[in-house]
């Protein structure tokens, strides 16, 4: 994509002796004080790795969660920065603030080489407000800011966005560019047929990323939550089952414009229902078209799953974005699993966003075989939707 590769990397930077402030995304599970899930630490690993190397001094910030500028210790990043050093073998400071004196000697004290991690950045309203002086105390500390929180690229905030400005220069790290290279390689140069299953339970989410698919995409499967909405465009009953009243329009209207444009969309055939959504509960798998009006649907079944086993045959590129079912219960978790199998099965290049999809190649212990597991939900669905990223737009143009 041209807008990426026009940004300046990290690469392009003369970093030795320089204080970097580097953005990641570090908003990762935590159990009990202790990092549950590492990836996105893993993939920020290159980058940091780098600007140690070129003799950087490497200042990490980050959010976890939303503690909603209060200070809350259960979102508290030092058990980050304990797996941090884990995984580099190496001590790496921690300061229990983002801004203030007790940063500012923490920076002043770094050797080039070494690593200091942030307390979360979300502990002070400036940040999700990109509050121009929470910004500049940010930035003080700092000679050059790298984005590389992938997942974080939508949000606007005052450490993805604020800090960039308020130095004014900013260069994208090695995830990012990763990223937007797998994502752009969808976008802008794929391989057809394209194949794109959407799931996740409403479809106001996903509204844009379908209108954008539908101008390219050969095929379109969707399941979740959001199916409901379609079928009910289609005239079907759905029961008790999760309906967006206010988006049956936009569901007929996504209907036609597939029609028009000639691209398969195609919803489940088959549904498992439940009287309601709990553990242990009796389920039964019933034809899309006979919902019983006081049951609920929270899994595709078994023939929707080989009807989009059927569907991927032959695709070159697949991208999968959102949950079949109401995945966290095993019960309904069967149409995620089978869908994850058959994508990572397929010998498409295959893209996978949002957190629930990639548990579920987690899970079926298949993660190895996608091609591009991405970091980010929310902004590589934005993304693919074909809007801008302010994370990335506001870094630097590339010279040359
Ligand atoms: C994510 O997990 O999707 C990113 O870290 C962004 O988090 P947010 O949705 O709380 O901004």
């Amino acid at each position: 994509m041209a807008e990426t590769i026009s940004k300046l990397s990290v690469r392009d930077l003369d970093l030795a002796g320089k204080r970097v402030f580097i953005r990641v995304d570090f908003n990762v599970p935590i159990r009990e004080g202790v990092v549950s899930d590492d990836t996105r630490i893993q993939a920020a690993l290159p980058t940091i790795k780098l600007v140690k190397e070129a003799g950087g001094r490497v200042i990490l910030a980050s959010h976890l969660g939303r503690p909603k500028g209060e200070k809350k210790l259960e979102f508290s990043l030092e058990p980050v920065a304990r797996r941090l050093a884990e995984l580099l073998d190496e001590d790496v400071g921690f300061v229990s603030d983002c801004i203030g004196d007790e940063v500012k000697t923490a920076v002043e004290d770094l050797e080039p080489g070494q690593v200091l991690v942030l307390e979360n950045v979300r502990f002070h309203k400036g940040e999700t407000k990109n509050d121009p002086e929470f910004a500049r105390q940010l930035a003080s500390v700092a000679d050059e800011f790298v984005n590389d929180a992938f997942g974080t690229a939508h949000r606007a905030h005052a450490s993805t966005v604020g800090v960039p400005q308020a130095l004014g220069k900013g260069a994208a790290g090695l995830l990012i560019d990763k990223e937007l290279g797998a994502l752009s390689r969808v976008l802008y140069s794929a391989e057809h047929p394209v194949v794109a299953i959407f799931g996740g339970a409403k479809v106001s989410d996903k509204i844009d990323v379908i209108e954008n698919f539908l101008g390219f995409a050969d095929t379109i499967l969707l399941g979740g939550g959001m199916a409901f909405t379609f079928f009910k465009a289609q005239g079907k009953e759905v029961g008790k089952s999760l309906l967006e009243a206010e988006k049956i329009g936009v569901a007929t209207a996504l209907l036609a414009s597939a029609e028009e444009r000639d691209v398969d969309l195609v919803l489940p055939v088959d549904v498992v229902v439940a009287p309601q959504l709990e553990e242990g509960v009796d389920t039964q798998t019933v034809p899309a078209d006979e919902i019983p009006s006081e049951s609920m649907g929270l899994d595709v079944g078994p023939a929707t799953v080989e009807l989009f086993r059927k569907k991927l045959d032959g695709a070159r590129t697949v991208i999968w974005n959102g949950p079949l079912g109401v995945f966290e219960l095993d019960q309904f978790a069967n149409g995620t699993l089978g869908i994850g199998e058959a994508v990572a099965h397929s010998s498409a290049f295959t893209l996978i966003g949002g957190g629930d999809s990639v548990s579920a190649v987690k899970k079926a212990g298949l993660a190895d075989r996608i091609s591009h597991i991405s970091t980010g939900g929310g902004a590589s669905l934005q993304f693919l939707a074909g809007k801008e990223l302010p994370g990335i737009a506001i870094l630097s143009d590339r010279r040359s």
